[in-house]
């Protein structure tokens, strides 16, 4: 979409993801663009919408840093060579431009103008571009983000509202980092108007509101915070990486070829795993442990424990050229380790697609350790 703004004309997308709010704003005149909290699982959303407007993103902005989701803007960095964004008070390393209250961001005749508005978070800020001004967490429509997780304190955010952002132009439009009801924007003179907690103007009596709402705390908690303050990846990351590295083979093929290799049914045993001739040959390899392995596992399976695997593979699996599928209980610590297998030089190695859950479910066959 494009709008006209004094001095120039602004590209402009809102992409949403669930309850997040990600912006993708350039200017026309020299195409530069920038994306405002990227989500990870939409980066190639965002390039291609991007490429599709004919813009260069320069600049990737966490409005703060966020606790229920995960940012795209190190991913995104690493790809475009773009220069990551945040408040000053932001602890995440790695950045390459920390700025602060009343400083601008130049993208090419657009300005974004900082301000500091900690409350949800410390690092939190708000942008204003032309006619409009990206409220991050602090001010949602019809709300505001809370004060009770990490560095968030309900009295700076009363300042931040009531002293600062709430005293911008009131006929800005608000676009926030959030919304759950699937509206795309508002303006200052609607929420200062109808939004309950602006309602609320008495500090003692804002602070008390904020305390009091008793959320619940938001999924994956721990891991956003961990990964958007470290740069570390994600499990999702984790297992995706794992996923593009290695073919997967149905678990009715795979009951096919068992059949097929064996008059019996099995793969071979653990003790002829290492057998120099696997021309046809198919080792099972099961990642789990031991008392998951006996209480059933694909007939011929290999054990070797997915906490061992670097240490005995090459007791376990001395032929680099065998065939090898991994399987675990559900499809993902076997799809990591077939991605080590790789990585360590077993070109062949695939992993189940599925897990020993649903093998069973399916009624394929098991064989039980044997008693004694
Ligand atoms: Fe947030």
């Amino acid at each position: 979409m494009t709008v006209s703004t004094e001095p120039g004309t602004m590209i402009f997308e809102q992409i949403a993801t669930g309850g997040c709010q990600s912006y993708l704003l350039g200017c026309a005149d020299t195409r530069q663009a920038a994306l405002i909290d990227p989500e990870v699982s939409q980066v190639d959303r965002y390039l291609a919408l991007a490429a599709q407007d004919g813009l260069t993103i320069r600049f990737l902005i966490d409005s703060h840093t966020h606790a229920d989701h995960f940012s795209g803007t190190q991913v995104l960095a690493k790809r475009l060579h773009a220069t990551r964004v945040m408040h000053r008070a932001a602890p995440a390393p790695g950045l390459d431009m920390r700025v602060d209250d009343g400083e601008s961001i130049l993208l090419g005749k657009l300005r974004l103008r900082v301000l500091h508005t900690p409350g949800h978070t410390a690092d939190s800020m708000c942008l204003q571009v032309a006619d409009r001004v990206f409220t991050g967490d602090t001010l949602l429509i019809g709300g505001t983000g809370r004060t009770d997780l990490p560095s968030g304190d309900p009295a700076q955010l009363h300042a931040s509202l009531f002293g600062k952002l709430l005293k911008q132009d009131p006929a800005l439009l608000v676009y926030p980092a959030h919304d759950y009801k699937g509206r795309s924007h508002s303006t200052l003179a609607d929420e200062i108007a109808t939004n309950p907690r602006l309602q609320v103007r008495a500090l003692e009596d804002f602070v008390a509101m904020m305390r009091n709402l008793n959320l619940s705390a938001p999924t994956h908690l721990t891991e956003a915070l961990r990964t958007n303050m470290s740069g570390g990846k994600t499990v999702a990351q984790m297992l995706a990486e794992a996923e593009s590295q290695v073919p997967f083979m149905a678990m009715t093929e795979l009951r096919d070829r068992l059949a097929s290799l064996s008059p019996s049914g099995t793969a071979g045993t653990a003790g002829s795993a290492g057998s120099a001739d696997n021309c046809g040959r198919l080792i099972v390899l099961d990642v789990r442990e031991r008392d998951a392995y006996d209480a059933g596992h694909i007939p011929g399976a290999v054990l070797l424990p997915r906490g061992q695997l670097e240490l005995r593979v090459n007791t376990v699996l001395p032929d680099p050229t065998a065939r090898i599928v991994t399987c675990c209980d559900f499809g993902r610590i076997s799809t990591l380790a077939a991605a080590t297998l790789h990585e360590m030089g077993f070109a062949r190695a695939v992993a189940l697609d599925g897990g020993m859950k649903a093998w069973a479910a399916a009624g394929l066959p098991l064989e039980l350790a044997a008693v004694g």
